[in-house]
Formats: C-alpha cells, sequence, structure tokens
C-alpha cells in the first residue's frame, strides 16, 4: 500500500516525464485531491474551449465526468487519446436522455408542432445526443452561456427543445422573459407533454431531466438561512429548481459563482447552493468571507468524486507502461455531427 504522499509523489514524477504530451483538466467539482494536479482547472466551458485548443497533448487525462471526456474526444484531433480515470464516473442527468427515448420524442413534436422546433442540449448529455442537436440545426450550450445560446435559438426557430435538464431550461427561458405558462415539459417515460396553457402558446419544451445534486437545494434551506442568517447572500446554480433561484439572490454558472465569490467584499456572507468540493474550495480560499453550503449537508457529486488519486495514479502509471486505459472514443458518426452542435456555440461563446 502506498501512502497518499507516494502517490502524490508518483503523479508528480509521471507527469514530469511526460511534460506537454500529458494534459490534465480538473472540472471545479473535482476533488483537491486531484485538482492539485490539474494543468487547467474549469467549468465545462472553460474545459471545452481548453480542450478545442490543446494540439500538443497526446494523452488528455479527464479529470471529470464521462461527457465531459466525450466532448474533449470530439474536439481533439484522433492522434489524442483522452483518457478517464474511472468509468463510473457518469453523470446522473445526462443518463436522463437516452437516444431512443429523443428520437420517440421528436418524431411526436413534430407532429405537434411541425418543423418550428430547434434542439438545445446542456453539454451534460452524451454525445448521441449532442449529435442529434447537430443533425437537426441545434446546437450545445452550457450554464455559462444558456442565455445567449437559447436567444440565438428563438432567432433560428419559434420554439425549443431543451435538453436534459428541465431546470437550466426553465431558469434560461424565464430570464429571456418567456412566461412560465409558454413552457411545457417532455417527459421521457411516458412519451407525453406535459402543460397547462393551449398547445399553439408552447415556446419551450424542456425535457424532464435534472441534476441529482443540485436538487438537493431547496426553499427550505433557503428559508432557514434567512431565518438564522438574515444577512447571507444566497447564490444558487442554475441547476436548481425554479423555486429555488427565485427565492436566491444570485444565480450563475460555475464560473459565475467562482467570480462573485472572487469579487465579494471582506466580510460578506454567503450560502452557496453548488457542488460540495466547490463550496469547500471557497470556504477554504476565502477565509475573509463567511461562507456556508445553501444546504447544511454539503451536496456532493457521487459520480465527480469517483476520480480520486488512486484512479488518477492507475491512469498515469498505465499509459507511462504503455497501456491506454479508460479511453474515450467517441464513433466517427456520432462525433462529426456532435462537433456541429459545439461548434455552433464555440462560435458564440
Ligand atoms: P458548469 O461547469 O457548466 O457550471 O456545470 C455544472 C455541472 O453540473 C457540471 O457537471
Ligand atoms: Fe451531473 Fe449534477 Fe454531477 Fe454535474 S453535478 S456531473 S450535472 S450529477
Amino acid at each position: 500500500e502506498m501512502t497518499t504522499a507516494e502517490m502524490e509523489a508518483r503523479v508528480r514524477e509521471i507527469k514530469e516525464s511526460f511534460g506537454k504530451t500529458l494534459f490534465i483538466p480538473g472540472h471545479h467539482y473535482q476533488k483537491d485531491e486531484v485538482m492539485q494536479f490539474s494543468d487547467a482547472a474549469g467549468d465545462s466551458l472553460q474545459l471545452a474551449q481548453v480542450a478545442a485548443g490543446n494540439k500538443d497533448a497526446k494523452y488528455i487525462v479527464f479529470c471529470g465526468v464521462h461527457f465531459m471526456a466525450e466532448t474533449a474526444d470530439i474536439l481533439t484531433s484522433d492522434e489524442q487519446v483522452v483518457v478517464l480515470p474511472d468509468m463510473r464516473a457518469g453523470c446522473s442527468m445526462a443518463d436522463m436522455a437516452d437516444i431512443a427515448q429523443t428520437e420517440r420524442a421528436w418524431t411526436k413534436l413534430q407532429e405537434l408542432f411541425g418543423d418550428t422546433i430547434l434542439p438545445l442540449t446542456y453539454v451534460n448529455s452524451t454525445a448521441a445526443i449532442k449529435a442529434f442537436c447537430g443533425r437537426n440545426g441545434g446546437a450545445t450550450v452550457t450554464s455559462s452561456n444558456a442565455k445567449p445560446m437559447v436567444a440565438w435559438a428563438f432567432t433560428q426557430k419559434e420554439r425549443i427543445l431543451f435538453l436534459p435538464d428541465q431546470h437550466l431550461g426553465r431558469n434560461t427561458a424565464y430570464d429571456l422573459g418567456v412566461p412560465l405558462e409558454q413552457m411545457a415539459v417532455w417527459d421521457p417515460h411516458t412519451d407525453t407533454l406535459q402543460h397547462e396553457g393551449p398547445l399553439e402558446d408552447i415556446r419551450v419544451i424542456l425535457w424532464k431531466g435534472h441534476c441529482s445534486v443540485h436538487e438537493n437545494f431547496t426553499v427550505k434551506n433557503i428559508e432557514y438561512v434567512r431565518k438564522t442568517h438574515p444577512e447571507m447572500n444566497i447564490l444558487v446554480h442554475p441547476e436548481c429548481s425554479r423555486e429555488v433561484v427565485a427565492a436566491s439572490d444570485y444565480a450563475g454558472s460555475t464560473k459565475y459563482i467562482i467570480d462573485r465569490i472572487e469579487q465579494a467584499p471582506s466580510g460578506s456572507q454567503w450560502a452557496i447552493g453548488t457542488e460540495m468540493n466547490l463550496v469547500k474550495r471557497m470556504i477554504a480560499g476565502h477565509p475573509d468571507k463567511h461562507i456556508i453550503s445553501l444546504n447544511p449537508y454539503m451536496c456532493p457529486c457521487l459520480t465527480m468524486n469517483r476520480i480520486d488519486l488512486p484512479h488518477l495514479l492507475w491512469a498515469l502509471e498505465s499509459l507511462e507502461q504503455g497501456q491506454e486505459v479508460n479511453v474515450i472514443r467517441v464513433p466517427q458518426d456520432v462525433a462529426a455531427e456532435a462537433m456541429l452542435a459545439l461548434e455552433r456555440m464555440l462560435a458564440r461563446a
């Protein structure tokens, strides 16, 4: 058994020997024990951009979740190899929309609305869903650019289908002035459209998916913080529900949350509704500010947390021995169509 210090020393040694031919992107929700070795820390948009810009690395060891590694594979050349240190690092939200369900939904929605819908997918989705959007004229979005992307979509078509996160879709459309009555929810388990107002008024069709981490922040949590810490600013990610976003003071992407805390004055107080590792890092990094998790139990993303120091070391040692393990390779035809959706986003991001 190796000690933590020994594992860290080995990671450092392997990183040094690979030099620029090895690149380790790390999402902000990753554990400190792997983030200390990341060559770029970012949210999902930033990591997509750095992957697209990297021409030197033969190996990209992605510290994040499966859909992010797929995106990195799509955006890099065929010679570059993307490795996910633990294949169990998926995303429960991405798993809520599979391609068969999506094609079924699309057929039904075309029957109801004709050719008036543009599909958009949050990058937190499988490559197959991105490809579906690509071939139907749509695009990917991230939480950092959802607003301009949805605004763009409405210049293309009267309606949008937003996959797979109903909350990001609803919060973004609401911010753009679309009333809630003009939003419907597509339930992939019953293949039905749930709506209140008349069908012809519907402008936004939300896929019934959600993030199992951000759904743990509730209006009750907010009421409790308001009562016990009236000075606290409440800052949440738009993967939280509409009710939670409406009851909070600020809402925005991972990058927005980080920037907001950086710019906050010393002594200010913040209750944050996002993933635990990021909240912990912000607490540690800003001792002059009073920061708590909006949900007192903290909310870890279990799949993000699959990537730990032992898995990172195992992946790196395998590469050192010439074994390409846990390679994420998106089939060529899927990648080509997914690329269309990603390019429509990156051109505007
Ligand atoms: P962003 O990195 O786009 O804020 O997304 C948050 C998230 O849940 C990533 O899985
Ligand atoms: Fe998926 Fe939510 Fe985890 Fe992000 S935080 S990887 S959306 S489950």
